[in-house]
């Protein structure tokens, strides 16, 4: 994800829609305290979510799908929240792979590999050599993924260019920064959703959120549909994007 400017869908009515859309799927232990479930339940119907999110994608014409499906910080929680987490991937994978396959959906995955265990490795993995030629989507599945890790990486490895003689620093800008981010091919996403109500990136996409439309929405992320999606979507063809630029005059 490196351009400041990610070019737009024609939206479903007419209207210029999202060509990148990234989400983050908060809500899921709220949902379930409200019905008295655990926290896993909520999880899982956060899983349900997910796959009626994809299927509303191909029908809004969304070229690009990032979704937060575990960050960095996210090894505080109980271990067995954890094992909830990462058992509903190895399911999610196993089961889903071959639709999404169908769909013509290309999976990427974002963040540190490092640290994860050897199974989810591989099936990461599969997901991506599988599905690496299709074009109808991308869903870019940010799994041990920090923000402030991947620009730390970054810089890691420019400054090791540096230091070996491989590079000048004045060479180092925005554009070359951001070629050592995980998916830098992807273009920055046009609109960033967060559902359950809360108000920040927390550490999900800050580079490439510079000039992002943030969408937040009430409601729990098990309780997300095309309907929300087509809402947050509605509240972006609201949104004036200038990138730093004037208004655009018509007749002027
Ligand atoms: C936030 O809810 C959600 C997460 C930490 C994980 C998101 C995961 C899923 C939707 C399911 C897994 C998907 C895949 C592909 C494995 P929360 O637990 O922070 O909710 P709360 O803030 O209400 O407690």
């Amino acid at each position: 994800m490196s351009n400041a400017r990610a070019p737009a869908t024609d939206g479903p009515d007419g209207t210029e829609g999202p060509l990148h859309v990234a989400i983050i799927m908060d809500g899921n232990g709220r949902w379930a305290a409200a019905r008295g479930l655990p926290r896993a339940e909520g999880h899982r119907r956060g899983v349900d979510a997910l796959r009626r999110v994809v299927q509303a994608s191909h029908e809004l014409g969304i070229r690009y799908l990032t979704i937060f499906s575990f960050s960095a910080e996210n090894w505080s929680r109980p271990a067995t929240e954890i094992g909830d987490l990462f058992g509903l991937l190895r399911r999610f994978i196993r089961n889903d792979l071959a639709t999404l396959h169908r769909d013509g959906v290309r999976v990427r995955v974002i963040g540190e590999r490092q640290g994860l265990e050897v199974d989810i490795c591989a099936l990461l993995e599969e997901a991506e050599q599988l599905t690496r030629h299709n074009t109808r989507l991308d869903l870019i599945v940010a799994f041990n993924y920090g923000s402030r890790q991947e620009i730390a990486a970054a810089a890691q490895r420019l400054a090791r260019e540096v230091a070996e003689g491989r590079r000048d620093p004045a060479s180092i800008d925005a554009d070359a920064l951001s070629r050592y981010l995980d998916a830098p091919e992807i273009p920055d996403p046009d609109l960033i959703i967060r559902t359950s109500g809360e108000q920040r990136l927390s550490n999900f996409l800050m580079w490439q959120a510079a000039y992002s439309e943030l969408v937040f929405v009430p409601i729990h992320w098990p309780d997300f549909d095309k309907a929300a999606l087509e809402g947050a979507i509605a509240e972006f063809a609201r949104r004036e994007r200038r990138f730093g630029g004037l208004i655009a005059k018509t007749g002027s």
